[in-house]
């Protein structure tokens, strides 16, 4: 048998009911190392859970899951998001959620280093410069002192890029990151994205609606619908050839 391409998260018939909703109905997918990943779908199908179940903010039901060469294990103390199992495992994964959720009393700056500086206990002045780095890098070098109240939407969601950079995370996870903002706004923060995705250096799940994105920086799409991935595939033939007639109808829908 030929070897498998590392992965950064691996679904095997994996689902997830809240009560008596079945959220996700048997999800089979690989995620490999370095790729850009585009979530797409309808509202309720199940994207969000997804990705929270790759950093434990929730628990299958069912199914095996592998999250950077890790397993997760079902039940057990792993199942609290919480456990340490997942403290340590949330080190090497960003995420960047649609609420931007920046701490309010603390400036740009401090929300970028904060994660660095009780964690890895490194230097302060080191951990300074890396974080006007990263700062610089999503455009926002001069608002360091600035408080989230005085950014726009898309400059605090750009911090929030910044500050899940500053793990160095192997993979980074989005949860519809622009859905909050205008067009303008959105465009900064696509902007940002678009230049991670081109590093290729690490793995981006990406929940989004922005079809531009998916169509030019998602190396694959993935079409998620009541909790079953109907497709995925290279992101050009997904959006432009799609093979299940209700992803046709969806992008039909939206496009
Ligand atoms: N904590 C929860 N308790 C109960 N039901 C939940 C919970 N979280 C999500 N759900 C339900 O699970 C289903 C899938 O939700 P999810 O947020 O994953 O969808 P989504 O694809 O991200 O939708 P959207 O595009 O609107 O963000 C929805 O019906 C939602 O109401
Ligand atoms: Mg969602």
């Amino acid at each position: 048998m030929a070897e498998e391409a590392p992965v950064s998260a691996a679904f095997r018939g994996v689902t997830k009911r809240f009560g008596a909703l079945e959220v996700l109905r048997g999800i089979d997918l690989d995620v490999r190392r370095g790729e850009v990943l585009a979530l797409l779908g309808p509202s309720g199908g199940g994207k969000s859970t997804l990705l929270r179940l790759v950093n434990g903010l929730e628990v299958r039901d069912a199914g095996s899951l592998r999250v950077l060469d890790t397993d997760v294990p079902l039940g057990g103390p792993a199942a609290a998001p919480t456990d340490p199992f997942w403290t340590a495992l949330r080190r090497r994964i960003g995420f960047v959620f649609q609420a931007f959720h920046l701490y309010p009393h603390k400036t740009a700056l401090e929300n970028v280093t904060l994660a660095p500086v009780t964690v890895a206990r490194l230097d302060a002045a080191a951990v300074r410069e890396r974080g006007l780095a990263l700062l610089e890098r999503v455009g926002l070098a001069e608002k360091a002192d600035a408080w989230p109240r005085q950014l726009s939407g898309g400059q605090q969601q750009r911090v929030a890029i910044a500050r899940a950079l500053a793990m160095e995370p192997e993979m980074l996870l989005f949860d519809e990151p622009t859905s909050a903002l205008d067009p303008e706004m959105s465009a900064e923060v696509i902007d940002v994205m678009r230049a991670l995705a081109a590093q290729h250096d690490r793995t981006l799940i990406v929940v989004t609606h922005e079809f531009g994105f998916a169509r030019e920086a998602a190396d694959r799409v993935a079409f998620l619908e009541h909790g079953r991935i109907l497709e995925v595939g290279a992101a050009r033939d997904v959006l432009e050839r799609p093979q299940h007639e209700r992803t046709r109808a969806f992008f039909e829908r939206v496009l």
